[in-house]
């Protein structure tokens, strides 16, 4: 069975008074964000989704987590309608929200307080993923003591922390340097290895894309919906080296072909607005 189904999910938001936007050339107040996703993703899979900027790619996300509800259309998790957020869901969002009166430690262990589970355990479950995450050191450090690509990697252990069945996670490396990003990108590859979690990972590179996926979502600019799924035929377990074959050119030409015309119609969108606003 599909661990998540998109069933025709259609969002808007409501503008507030006096605010405009551009639907497919019609003005309105209310702003169509997806338009009809249909997305059915495997139990285990590395799903990862890259689509232009403002296509609804964050708003997919938190309608998956239960953070937002769909206008209308379903998702289904476990064959279950999702309505509100569940236990089985982790979240890394766009800008990593860590608590900032919380250290590393004790930003881990959210979740699992949540969930009642006692100090001790879980101070061991916090203290293997801090070791896991080379952060051992820096377990009392707070947010603001810890460089960017270390906030990073307390944001992604406290979202694995639960033990999360589903892990949704939106550019969570976008911010970091190239060397910090692709240790990440093999850190997180060997954690899933090892878990079979089901992951939805949002991102702007296509190299990060081809490098991480089973199949990559291609959308479309807004109103955003699944353009196309392309199945990365690349073996597993990867490691970097893979990045010079020329099969990863041939996956990253078909990513990029499907997402090149949708990334210049957001622009043209974007060139359009620039002239309302003159
Ligand atoms: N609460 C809201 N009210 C009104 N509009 C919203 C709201 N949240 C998102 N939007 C609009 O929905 C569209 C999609 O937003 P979203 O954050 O999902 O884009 P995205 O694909 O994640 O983009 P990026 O790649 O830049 O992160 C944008 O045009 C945004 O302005
Ligand atoms: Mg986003």
């Amino acid at each position: 069975m599909d661990k998540i189904k998109s069933e025709s999910v259609k969002k808007k938001f409501k503008l507030k008074d006096g605010q405009e936007v551009n639907n497919n050339g019609a003005v309105s107040n209310e702003i169509e964000v997806l338009n009809g996703v249909d997305l059915s993703i495997r139990n285990g899979e590395f799903l990862v989704v890259v689509g232009p900027s403002g296509c609804g790619k964050s708003v997919l996300l938190d309608i998956i987590a239960g953070l937002t509800n769909s206008t209308s259309g379903s998702v289904y998790l476990d064959g279950k309608k999702v309505e509100g957020t569940n236990i089985k869901t982790g979240y890394v969002f766009q800008q990593y929200a860590l608590f900032p009166w919380r250290n590393a430690l004790s930003n881990i262990e959210f979740g699992l307080e949540a969930q009642n589970v006692p100090r001790e355990e879980r101070t061991k479950i916090a203290k293997k993923l801090l070791s896991l995450f080379g952060l051992s050191d820096f377990w009392d450090r707070f947010p603001y003591q810890l460089s960017g690509g270390m906030q990073q990697r307390v944001a992604i252990a406290r979202a694995l922390a639960t033990n999360p069945e589903v892990l949704l996670m939106d550019e969570p490396f976008a911010a970091l340097d190239a060397q910090t990003r692709e240790i990440l990108q093999n850190e997180l590859l060997r954690i899933w290895e090892g878990t079979r979690t089901t992951v939805v990972f949002v991102t702007h590179s296509i190299d990060e894309a081809v490098f991480l996926a089973d199949r990559v979502a291609v959308m479309t600019a807004r109103p955003g919906i699944i353009k196309q799924l392309i199945e990365i035929d690349l073996p597993r377990p990867r490691d970097g080296n893979i990045r010079s074959s020329p099969e990863f050119a041939d996956n990253r030409h078909k990513v990029w072909n499907l997402l090149k015309g949708e990334v210049i119609k957001a622009q043209k969108d974007w060139e359009l607005a620039s002239v309302y606003a003159r």
